[in-house]
């Protein structure tokens, strides 16, 4: 069952995780279970906790992992908090942790979660749709001041044209849907020049950022993984955001300064040309690898965590 959503640069990601069979290792994005099928293949004894934000994701994950399940445990959490979930569990420094960021297919292809602007549905993009607590993105178009909306277009989506967004979408308020949305920002006027993007591509990206605190989210994840993985242990991070791969480089840098992590990617590893035309959603993927250093490989100077 591939469940719609293909792993990217699965094979990669888990030659690097270095599995041990007998070994513990959290998939933090566990989405549709595709590369948490890779990781679960490989275990003997060991376990995988699987991660994931959205409910509905976990279901599908749950079936499609059913063949491992004495070895597979699946927590509907924020991966931000990680550290509690293993406390919660009971689980132990991890011998790996893998991170696969962003939204899944199952997501983007669902029209009532509101994530495409090619597919009419409400202007939702939680990921954790059961949360009563949580802001959609109708909230934030439909509420915002023009200028902070302009910023959070500019910052989060990287959108030259924001102000004039911004505007056009005050004026057109309320907007009840996501092709309300795309219509009125492709109506923006927009100077999008040569580039190929549907004019509201970049909207819609900084729209989900903003709603799922993803930035946060993720910062919160950077600072915790170290704590939870056992010397030795391997770190990978596949990122689709320059703001997202921004995050995550610096954090293997400073991590990679205090000695508490060696960095094993020098350079960012991509998909290959046939991986990207055999799945177009694999175009921006960027793969970061990190190890949790061996206490004696750690200068007794250093800052320790
Ligand atoms: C690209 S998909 C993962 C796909 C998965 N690797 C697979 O092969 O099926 C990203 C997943 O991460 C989840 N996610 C994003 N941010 C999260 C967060 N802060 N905490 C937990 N899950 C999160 C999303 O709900 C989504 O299911």
């Amino acid at each position: 069952m591939s469940a719609g959503h293909t792993p990217v640069l699965a094979e990669e990601a888990v030659r690097w995780l270095r599995i041990d069979p007998e070994g513990t290792y959290v998939d933090a994005t566990v989405g549709l279970g595709g590369h948490a099928l890779e990781i679960a293949r490989q275990l003997t004894t060991g376990r995988l906790i699987g991660i994931d934000r959205d409910a509905r994701a976990l279901e599908v994950a749950r079936k499609r992992l059913e063949e491992y399940e004495k070895r597979v445990t699946l927590v509907q959490a924020d991966f931000s908090s990680i550290d509690e979930v293993m406390n919660g569990l009971g689980a132990g420094p991890v011998h790996g942790v893998l991170a696969d960021l962003g939204v899944s297919s199952l997501q983007l292809d669902t029209a009532e979660r509101g994530f495409s602007f090619r597919l009419g549905g409400p202007l939702d993009m939680r990921m954790d749709s059961d949360s009563d607590e949580a802001i959609t993105a109708a909230d934030i178009v439909n509420q915002t001041a023009e200028r902070e909306l302009a910023d959070l277009l500019y910052q989060y989506g990287e959108e030259r044209d924001s102000r004039r967004i911004a505007r056009t979408i005050v004026r057109a308020r309320p907007i009840r849907s996501t092709t309300h949305l795309a219509t009125v920002v492709a109506g923006a006027g927009t100077s999008r020049g040569r580039q190929k993007l549907h004019p509201a591509t970049k909207t819609f990206l900084a729209l989900r950022i903003a709603v799922n605190r993803e930035l946060e989210a993720l910062g919160q994840f950077l600072n915790r993984v170290p704590a939870t993985l056992a010397p030795g242990g391997r770190w990978v991070v596949l990122s689709y955001h320059s703001l997202e791969d921004r995050l995550v480089k610096q954090k293997f840098q400073q991590l990679s300064r205090e000695g508490v992590c060696a960095v094993l990617t020098r350079k960012v590893e991509r998909p290959t040309d046939a991986e990207i035309a055999a799945n177009p959603r694999a175009r921006s993927g960027k793969m970061r690898v990190a190890e949790k250093l061996m206490p004696e490989e750690i200068p007794a100077d250093w800052p320790r965590l």
